[in-house]
C-alpha cells in the first residue's frame, strides 16, 4: 500500500518540520531559541475571545454555510471597502478555515492539468505544493536580491505562457518581507493586461505589517480592469494573531466563489462557527491595537536587522514588512565548522547554526531560494537579541 500519486509529489512543511525538530531537542534539555514559526507571539485581543464566548452561550454552534455566514461576508466585504477600496457583494466573497485552504480551494476549483500557475521565488512553501495536488505546473521565477526579491515586469513576460493560469503575487512577503509600492504593481499590471487568460491570486495575509509608511496596495485597487480576474485573498491569523482560530478569506469573481464554496461543501464544510463570530469582531471592532503591535514588530526587525549585519558573512536587507526578514548566507559557503564541517548549502548552515548554537532558522532553499535563511521575529526582544548574539558568535567561528 502506499499514498497517491499526488501526495507522492508533495512534502510536509519545511517550516513545521524546523519547529519540530526545536521542540524535540529543548524536550532534550537543550537550550534552543526557536526563530522558524510563522505567527505573532501576542495573544488574540480580548474583545475578540469574548465574541467568541458570546457566540458559544448564545449557542451559535452549529453547522454554517460552507462558505461562511452572512455576517462575516457582510464584514469582509466592508473591510475591502474601508481598507482596500475593493466593491464585493457576499456572492463573491469566499471563507474557510484559514488562509491556506482558501488558496487551495481556489487552486482546486480552478486548475486543469498542465495548467501552469507563476509563483516569484523566495515563495511561501505551501503554494509549489497546493499547486501540485491539483496537477498543475508551479513554474518558479527567481527574483533578485538587488530588487528587493520583487517579480519585476520583464521576468514576470517571460515567464507567461499560453498555460499560464495564475500568478501568485504575495504582498509583504513570506519569506522575505518584501512589499509591492503601487508602482511595482502598477508594472506588473500593465504586463497582465497582455494576457487576459491569466488570473491573480494575491495573498494579502500580512497587510497590516508594514512599517516606515510603506503604504498597502493590492493589485485590483491599483488596475480595476484587472478586478474580474483577480482573486484577492487575505484573513484573520496574522494581523489580530489569530492563527489558531483558522479563518480566511477571499473576495474574487463569481463563478469561482461558487466553485470554491463547492469545493468547500464537499470537503471542510464550514469554517468553526465560533471562530466565525470572533472573526467577524475581529474586522467590525476597534482595530487601534494594530498600530501598537506593528510599533513593537518594527523595532524588532530594526535590532534584527542591525544585528545580523554585523555578524561576519551576512547580508540582511531591511524588509518592509511581515515579521520576517531573509538575510543571505553565500559568503559563508564552503567555510568549515567548528567540527569540521564544509557548509555547502543553507540547509548544512541552518543545521549546523542549530547543533552548535541552539538557533533555530529554516534554510532558504526551502522556499525556493538560497543560500540565505529566514528568521521571524515574531519573538520577545530578549530571545531575539541572545539569538542573534549567538547567530554572530556561529557565523565568527566558522573557517
Ligand atoms: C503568505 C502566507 N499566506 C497564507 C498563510 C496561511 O495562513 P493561515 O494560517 O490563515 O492558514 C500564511 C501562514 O503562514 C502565510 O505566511
Amino acid at each position: 500500500m502506499e499514498p497517491s500519486n499526488a501526495l507522492k509529489r508533495i512534502k510536509p512543511s519545511p517550516t513545521i518540520a524546523v519547529s519540530a525538530k526545536a521542540r524535540a531537542l529543548k524536550a532534550e534539555g537543550r537550550d534552543v531559541i526557536g526563530l522558524g514559526a510563522g505567527e505573532p507571539d501576542f495573544d488574540t485581543p480580548q474583545n475578540i475571545k469574548d465574541a467568541a464566548i458570546k457566540a458559544i452561550n448564545e449557542g451559535k454552534t452549529k453547522y454554517t454555510d460552507p462558505d461562511g455566514i452572512p455576517e462575516l461576508k457582510a464584514a469582509v466585504c466592508a473591510k475591502f471597502k474601508r481598507e482596500n477600496g475593493l466593491d464585493y457583494i457576499p456572492a463573491q466573497i469566499h471563507v474557510s478555515t484559514g488562509g491556506k485552504p482558501v488558496l487551495y480551494n481556489a487552486l482546486a476549483a480552478s486548475i486543469n492539468e498542465g495548467d501552469e500557475v507563476i509563483i516569484p521565488a523566495p515563495y511561501w512553501v505551501s503554494y509549489p505544493d497546493m499547486v501540485l495536488l491539483c496537477n498543475g505546473t508551479p513554474v518558479c521565477v527567481s527574483t533578485k536580491e538587488e530588487n528587493g526579491y520583487r517579480l519585476t515586469a520583464s521576468e514576470l513576460e517571460a515567464a507567461i505562457t499560453p498555460k499560464t493560469k495564475w500568478v501568485i503575487i504575495n504582498s509583504p512577503s513570506n519569506p522575505t518581507g518584501a512589499a509591492y509600492s503601487k508602482d511595482d504593481l502598477r508594472a506588473l499590471a500593465d504586463v497582465l493586461l497582455n494576457h487576459p487568460q491569466v488570473m491573480i491570486m494575491t495573498d494579502d495575509m500580512y497587510e497590516h505589517l508594514m512599517y516606515d509608511g510603506f503604504e498597502f496596495f493590492t493589485i485590483a485597487q491599483v488596475e480595476p480592469k484587472l478586478y474580474d480576474r483577480t482573486l484577492t485573498c487575505n484573513g484573520v491569523s496574522k494581523a489580530y494573531a489569530m492563527t489558531g482560530w483558522r479563518i480566511g478569506y477571499a473576495g474574487g469573481p463569481q463563478w469561482l466563489i461558487k466553485a470554491m464554496g463547492n469545493m468547500a461543501s464537499q470537503t471542510t464544510s464550514n469554517p468553526c462557527s465560533i471562530s466565525q463570530w470572533a472573526a467577524v469582531e475581529a474586522l467590525n471592532g476597534p482595530q487601534d491595537f494594530l498600530e501598537e503591535r506593528k510599533a513593537v514588530f518594527k523595532a524588532r526587525r530594526d535590532l534584527v536587522v542591525s544585528m545580523l549585519n554585523q555578524a561576519t558573512g551576512l547580508n540582511c536587507p531591511t524588509p518592509e514588512g511581515a515579521f520576517y526578514v531573509y538575510p543571505s548566507c553565500a559568503a559563508l559557503m564552503g567555510k568549515k565548522t567548528q567540527s569540521g564541517k564544509v557548509l555547502e548549502n543553507d540547509e548544512d548552515f541552518v543545521t549546523a547554526l542549530l547543533e552548535q548554537e541552539g538557533v533555530a532558522v529554516v534554510h532558504g532553499s526551502a522556499f525556493g531560494l538560497g543560500p540565505a535563511f529566514r528568521i521571524s521575529y515574531a519573538t520577545d526582544t530578549e530571545s531575539l537579541t541572545k539569538a542573534c548574539e549567538r547567530i554572530q558568535r556561529f557565523c565568527a567561528s566558522l573557517t
